[in-house]
């Protein structure tokens, strides 16, 4: 492992006292420097809406790492806060901006750095405006090195609200200064899909329409909208997982060679891929592609599960949809008439994101006489487990030709005894590499949002549009997403301990 690689920098990040920074950007610090990612002079300047003392602040942070690190708080702990300065900062005050240029510019000659600054911003997204705009107009960006900004999903509601979003931090930062983060791309296995798909020779020629029947995408999730009901309220499953992870797994598993393995190259095949997802024009395609669901009470095992709308901050008459399941359509040579199913949701039986390539049915003859031989799968587990499975049919040993499946296995964890970075530690790496690889682009943005849109639309105004599927909360969604498979012969297949694909 390369050792601190990039050129040291101050990383000034908004929302040091929220959620993600104690659940994953801590974390992801101190991974990198336990792992000595990180320049030896790096500094964070953590800014929060309240006055904190060092040391009530530096308890905080020992606490998530100690929650949430996979490394051991141990004495490499005090080294490590020693580089963490806290301030608290207004985000509609200017002054409190001057404050903070001066905090950069003493640590910048205090740990000799070169005037480089990255700016996270994890924070709610209406405020990414008036922090851009404060740190061009208090002087914070004209620095001699370089400015990188991060900034959280969801970027904007739906089309219009990002266009105007993107125009406002045009106006400070340049496309290629703005790191747009989708977890989902820092994951191992999803950055694993490219190098699966690009390294084997196996693969590749039978990547298309004719050699795969289906793909299916799965993101599940066992916890319900938690503590996150007024955000969640007023996004549903749809705005939050599909148009950023979802799509973006499609674009990984759906794209064409890359010319180069550079970011803009990649992200021109992604981008080509979004612009030939079938869009839906009426309220009926969206009827007859797309399922949403929320969940309902429901009682398991004498544990009472509440029901989303009688969630905390969560509207008692709230439509939002807490599930979606849909069958989209790439409408290019290599995926003509290969639908890409995906389904993703809160308080299902378990926590597993996975991809399933079926592959089509051997010719009725010999052993599939009948047609019931099960198909070739490859699955791609991304979590819990990371690993790659490929599902053969093999005689089962002892018998005249009965068929059985069987497994071959590629399983991260045991093969390679590693325990793999979490997506922030890599997608914070890459930020301050500038490597916007697994960052998304601004088109990407804008042409998902051209994806969800219409449905969301269809949803919201039309009477013709289906309603929303209770599902008893812990189970594996609505009945309607089965049937949108089996309208078309198809099945979901078990997730990872959901049943054996072996
Ligand atoms: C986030 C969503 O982007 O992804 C959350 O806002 C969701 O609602 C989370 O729980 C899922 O991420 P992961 O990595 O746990 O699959």
């Amino acid at each position: 492992m390369s050792r601190n690689k990039h050129e040291p920098a101050v990383i000034v990040m908004f929302g040091a006292t929220g959620d993600l920074a104690k659940r994953k950007l801590f974390p992801a610090l101190y991974s990198l420097y336990r792992d000595g990612q990180l320049a030896p002079n790096f500094v964070v300047i953590g800014l929060g809406r309240r006055e904190m003392s060092k040391n009530d602040f530096n308890e905080r942070v020992k606490s998530s790492l100690e929650e949430f690190s996979r490394h051991p708080v141990d004495n490499e702990w005090e080294q490590f806060i020693s580089h963490i300065h806290y301030q608290r900062l207004d985000i509609n005050t200017a002054s409190d901006y001057d404050e903070l240029l001066n905090t950069v510019e003493s640590v910048e000659r205090e740990y000799d750095i070169p005037q480089n600054r990255l700016f996270y911003l994890a924070i709610a997204p209406e405020l990414f405006e008036p922090v851009t705009v404060h740190l061009k107009n208090q002087g914070l960006l004209q620095n001699s090195g370089w400015k990188r900004l991060i900034i959280e999903k969801p970027f904007g509601h739906d089309l219009p609200s990002a266009e105007e979003l993107n125009e406002k931090i045009n106006q400070v930062f340049k496309e290629e200064e703005i790191y747009r983060i989708d977890h989902y791309l820092g994951k191992e296995m999803v950055q694993n899909i490219q190098v699966i798909r690009f390294a084997n020779s196996f693969f590749e020629p039978l990547w298309n329409n004719q050699y795969i029947s289906n793909i299916q995408l799965t993101s599940s999730e066992t916890v319900g909208v938690e503590t996150r009901g007024n955000y969640y309220d007023k996004l549903g499953a749809l705005r939050d997982m599909v148009q950023n992870h979802m799509l973006q797994m499609v674009t990984m598993m759906a794209m064409e060679p890359p010319s180069r393995l550079k970011a803009e190259a990649i992200r021109d095949e992604k981008v080509k891929v979004l612009r030939s997802i079938r869009r839906f024009n009426t309220v009926e395609e969206v009827n007859q592609h797309v399922v949403r669901g929320q969940y309902g009470p429901n009682e398991i095992e004498d544990k009472v599960l509440k029901g989303y709308t009688e969630e905390e901050n969560v509207d008692p008459n709230s439509q939002t949809e807490t599930f979606v399941a849909a069958k989209i359509m790439v409408d290019n040579f290599r995926w003509a008439g290969v639908p890409f199913y995906i389904r993703t949701g809160k308080r299902l039986p378990r926590k597993a994101t996975e991809i399933i390539v079926e592959f089509k049915q051997m010719p009725f003859v010999f052993f599939n006489k009948e047609g019931n031989l099960e198909p070739n799968l490859l699955v791609i587990r991304i979590y819990p487990e990371e690993g790659v499975h490929l599902k053969l049919n093999a005689k089962k040993p002892g018998t005249e030709g009965n068929i059985m499946p069987i497994s071959m296995d590629f399983c991260h964890e045991f093969t390679v005894g590693i325990n793999s970075p979490e997506a922030y530690e890599r997608l914070i790496n890459d930020a301050l590499e500038g490597d916007s690889t697994y960052f998304t682009r601004w088109d990407e943005v804008s042409l998902a949002w051209k994806i969800v849109d219409p449905i969301i639309d269809a949803w919201n105004s039309s009477e013709k549009a289906l309603p929303l599927h209770l599902y008893p909360a812990g189970e594996m969604g609505p009945q309607e997403a089965f049937q949108l498979l089996e309208q078309d012969g198809s099945k979901w297949w078990p997730l990872d301990g959901e049943d054996n694909h072996e």
